[in-house]
C-alpha cells in the first residue's frame, strides 16, 4: 500500500492582512495544517478563532519549543521580524519570514547571525519569485531567448485610492517601523532584477525630490536607479500619486485597477529580445532583434501571451502567489532541504534597499558592500 504522507504542519505569527493568506491557504489546502497561530491584538485572536477556528496561542513565544512544527511562517510588521526571528532561529528551527527582513540593517544583520550559527531553513518571502507572471519571465532568461539581461525597468504606481492612502494611522507610514519605502514596497522588485540578472547589485542611486503627500513620513514618489555585478542597469519609478486616467471609484482590488492610478510595467532588455510585461493587461510580449535581408535591423514580435482569459486556482497566482510559496517553504523545511532563495542573497537585497533610502538623504549615488 503506498504510505499517505501527513500534511506539513506550520505555525503562523501574524494574523494580519498577509497572514490572512495563510489562513486561507490552510483552510482551502488540505496539505497544510495550520496547528497554531499567534497574534498580539486579542480582538484579532477572537476574529480568527471564529472564522478559521485554528487554534490560538498568545505569544509567539508559546510556539518557541513546539516540536509539531515543520515551518515558522512570521508575518508581523517589520519592526517585530528581528526579536521573533532571531528567537526561533537561534533555536534552529525553521523560519518563512515576510519581507523585508526588518526594519533596519542593524535588526538584518542580527537575524543573519542568529541563522549562521544553526543554519536551520530561512526563507525571506519573496514570493513573486513564485507567481505564474515572473516564473513566465525567469523562464524565458533561462532558456537564453533575451539574452544577457542588460536593462531592467519598472514603472509602478499602486494608484491614489491604495488603501495606504485610506488607513492614515498605519504602521507602514512610518519609516521607523516599517524601515522605508524601498524597503517595504520595492524589495520585491529589487529581488527580481537580481534573480533575472543572476547577479547582486552593487550600486544604487535614489532621485527624489521630497513627499507631495504630507501624512506620509516614507518616501511617496521617487525613482531608483541601481547597477548589478554583471554590468546590467536598472530603474524603478515609484508613484504613489499618479493621476488617474478614468473615475476615482475607490476599488482597487483585481487586475483592471488601472483606472484608479494603478500601473505596474516591466520590461527585461537583453543582447537577443526584449520582453515586456503589463500587470493591469495582464500580458507578456517577447520582441527578438533579427536582421532581414540586407541586414536591415527588423526587430519580430516573437511571443505574446494573454493570461487574461486564463483560469488561475487562486487569483493572487498571477502575481503574488503566496500559497505555492508556503507550501513549497513547507515541503523544503520537512524534507530538511535548503530555502529557494539563499538568505545571504536576501540580506544583499535588503542592504540596497536600505543604500536606496540612505542615497535620498545623501543625494548621491551609494555603494552596496
Ligand atoms: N509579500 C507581500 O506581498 C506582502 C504583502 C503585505 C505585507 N507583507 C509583509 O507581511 C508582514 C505583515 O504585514 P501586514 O500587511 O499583514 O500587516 P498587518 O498590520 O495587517 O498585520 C500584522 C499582524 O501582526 C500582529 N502583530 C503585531 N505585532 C505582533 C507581535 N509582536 N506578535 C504577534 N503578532 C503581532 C498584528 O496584531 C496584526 O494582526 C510585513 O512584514 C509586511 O511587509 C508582505
Amino acid at each position: 500500500m503506498p504510505t499517505i504522507r501527513r500534511p506539513f504542519r506550520f505555525a503562523l505569527i501574524g494574523c494580519g492582512a498577509m497572514g490572512t493568506h495563510a489562513l486561507q491557504s490552510a483552510k482551502t489546502d488540505a496539505r497544510l495544517d495550520l496547528v497554531a497561530c499567534a497574534d498580539r491584538d486579542p480582538a484579532r485572536r477572537r476574529q480568527v478563532q471564529a472564522i478559521y477556528g485554528f487554534p490560538m496561542v498568545r505569544h509567539w513565544r508559546d510556539l518557541l519549543d513546539r516540536e509539531d512544527v515543520d515551518l515558522f511562517y512570521i508575518a508581523t510588521p517589520n519592526r517585530t521580524h528581528r526579536e521573533i526571528a532571531v528567537e526561533f532561529l537561534r533555536r534552529g528551527r525553521n523560519v518563512l519570514l515576510e519581507k523585508p527582513m526588518a526594519a533596519t540593517p542593524s535588526d538584518c544583520a542580527a537575524i543573519m547571525r542568529a541563522w549562521r550559527r544553526r543554519r536551520s531553513f530561512f526563507q525571506l518571502g519573496f514570493e513573486c519569485r513564485y507567481s505564474v507572471a515572473y516564473r513566465h519571465l525567469k523562464e524565458f532568461v533561462e532558456r537564453g531567448v533575451l539574452g544577457e539581461i542588460r536593462h531592467y525597468h519598472l514603472v509602478y504606481s499602486p494608484g491614489v485610492w491604495f488603501q495606504w492612502l485610506e488607513q492614515k494611522n498605519g504602521w507602514k507610514y512610518s519609516a521607523r517601523e516599517s524601515g522605508g519605502m524601498v524597503a517595504e514596497k520595492l524589495s520585491h522588485y529589487l529581488d527580481l532584477f537580481c534573480w533575472y540578472t543572476g547577479s547582486r547589485i552593487r550600486e544604487v542611486n535614489t532621485y527624489f525630490p521630497g513627499n507631495v503627500i504630507r501624512h506620509f513620513e516614507v518616501m511617496d514618489n521617487f525613482h531608483l536607479n541601481f547597477r548589478a555585478d554583471s554590468g546590467a542597469v536598472g530603474e524603478i519609478t515609484f508613484f504613489f500619486s499618479r493621476a488617474p486616467l478614468n473615475r476615482m471609484d475607490g476599488t482597487v482590488h483585481g487586475h483592471a485597477a488601472s483606472k484608479e492610478g494603478d500601473v505596474f510595467q516591466l520590461s527585461l532588455i537583453g543582447t537577443k529580445a526584449a520582453a515586456y510585461f503589463d500587470l493591469h493587461e495582464m500580458t507578456i510580449a517577447v520582441t527578438d532583434y533579427g536582421y532581414g535581408r540586407g541586414r536591415t535591423f527588423r526587430p519580430r514580435r516573437r511571443l505574446f501571451r494573454d493570461f487574461k482569459k486564463k483560469r488561475f486556482e487562486r487569483h493572487t497566482d498571477f502575481n503574488h502567489a503566496s500559497h505555492p510559496e508556503i507550501l513549497d517553504a513547507c515541503a523544503r523545511a520537512a524534507a530538511g532541504r535548503p530555502s529557494a532563495n539563499d538568505p545571504e542573497d536576501s540580506f544583499h537585497i535588503m542592504k540596497a534597499c536600505f543604500a536606496a533610502e540612505r542615497s535620498a538623504v545623501l543625494r548621491r549615488a551609494v555603494r552596496v558592500e
